[in-house]
């Protein structure tokens, strides 16, 4: 199996990938960066040259996405893209946040059928087989997405991966696994899971639901959120796809706090030569401590508490200390 870390908007940016790809890369076969538009009307930002720098994003397969329901614009960001040697691009049409879907964006471009086709026709006109999706199953119900995907299916997609969430369900609930499962059984082209994998036993329990379900199988697994709470999952499941799932054996792929403690260590040294004072590197610890303590350190409520609350990066680093010694 494939496994490929998710697009996670202010998280998995080139300072994040390349920590995590050095402390827990093993078995990730790609990372996506998060969604750039790469063709607004100042041009390529700073912050996106970062992204897509090749010197950023040296030891592990890069597959830039691009937001846009812009056929010019997705071909110029295309062709900087290219000259920068990356051949896979990637569409986001999965992201639900309402400044991006009332311009007709993200999962918003699902909302006019008409239109995403015309768009899909104009960026694969070329035969061009290198260009990915990411999307969700619809805006308002999860029927929408036999139609969507009479259009996907029209058009040469190096993979699609789906979201099995409408763009009105944001992350609730539980994603329709019956509605990826019936996507799957159609495809015309490799297709990728994505969606609340945040353990071996859930990862498991994907398989043997396709397994069960259909005849045809996934390409890979794209996790954004697991990987977060647990960052050695990846390292887990890929190990223990070799020793057939063997508890014992899945243990010793599992992450260790000193781990965990390079890792943030390495987060905190890279974000305090970006950022200027202490608040801005201390919000990027917490955001992945939010994950951390829902997850690795879920038993350390208190001490994770004091760490959401603490205001300088030495009393952080004080109780950070102290979940990973116990
Ligand atoms: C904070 C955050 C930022 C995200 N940013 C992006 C993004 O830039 N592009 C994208 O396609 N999806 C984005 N997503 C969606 C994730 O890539 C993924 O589809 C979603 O989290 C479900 O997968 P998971 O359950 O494995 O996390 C984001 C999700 C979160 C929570």
């Amino acid at each position: 199996m494939n496994f490929y870390v998710a697009p996670l908007e202010g998280i998995t940016g080139y300072i994040f990938r390349n920590i995590f790809n050095e402390c827990f890369g093993t078995g990730v076969n790609k990372y996506y960066t998060p969604f750039l538009a790469l063709c607004s009307k100042k041009g390529v930002t700073d912050k996106e040259k970062n992204e897509i720098s090749p010197e950023n994003n040296k030891n592990y397969k890069l597959v830039p996405q691009v937001m846009t329901v812009c056929v010019e614009d997705f071909v110029k960001a295309k062709e900087k893209l290219r000259s920068l040697g990356y051949d896979e691009i990637n569409i986001n049409f999965g992201c639900p946040a309402r400044t991006v879907t009332s311009r007709g964006r993200g999962s918003g471009a699902l909302r006019d059928l008409e239109k995403l086709d015309s768009f899909l026709d104009g960026i694969y006109k070329d035969g061009d087989e290198n260009i990915s999706i990411k999307t969700r199953i619809g805006v308002e119900s999860p029927d929408e997405f036999g139609k969507v995907m009479d259009i996907y299916n029209k058009y040469p997609i190096k993979e699609l991966t789906i979201h099995p969430r409408t763009m009105r369900e944001v992350y609730k609930g539980i994603p329709h696994r019956d509605v990826f499962i019936e996507a799957l059984s159609t495809a015309k082209m490799p297709v990728c899971y994505n969606g609340d994998i945040n353990s071996v036993e859930e990862y498991i329990e994907l398989c043997n639901l396709i397994k069960e379900h259909s005849t045809n199988n996934i390409s890979g697994v794209m996790i954004g959120r697991g990987i977060l709470k647990d960052p050695a999952l990846i390292r887990k499941i890929a190990g223990g796809e070799n020793t057939s799932f063997n508890a014992e054996d899945i243990k010793k792929y599992g992450a260790s706090n000193e781990e965990v403690r390079i890792m943030l260590c390495k987060l905190q040294n890279e974000y305090t030569n970006k950022f200027s004072g202490q608040m801005p590197v201390l919000y990027k610890l917490k955001e992945i401590w939010a994950y951390l303590g829902q997850g690795l350190y879920v038993e350390h409520r208190k001490l994770f508490k004091k760490i959401m609350k603490c205001k300088s990066l030495e009393e952080y680093e004080t109780y950070m200390n102290e979940i990973l010694s116990q």
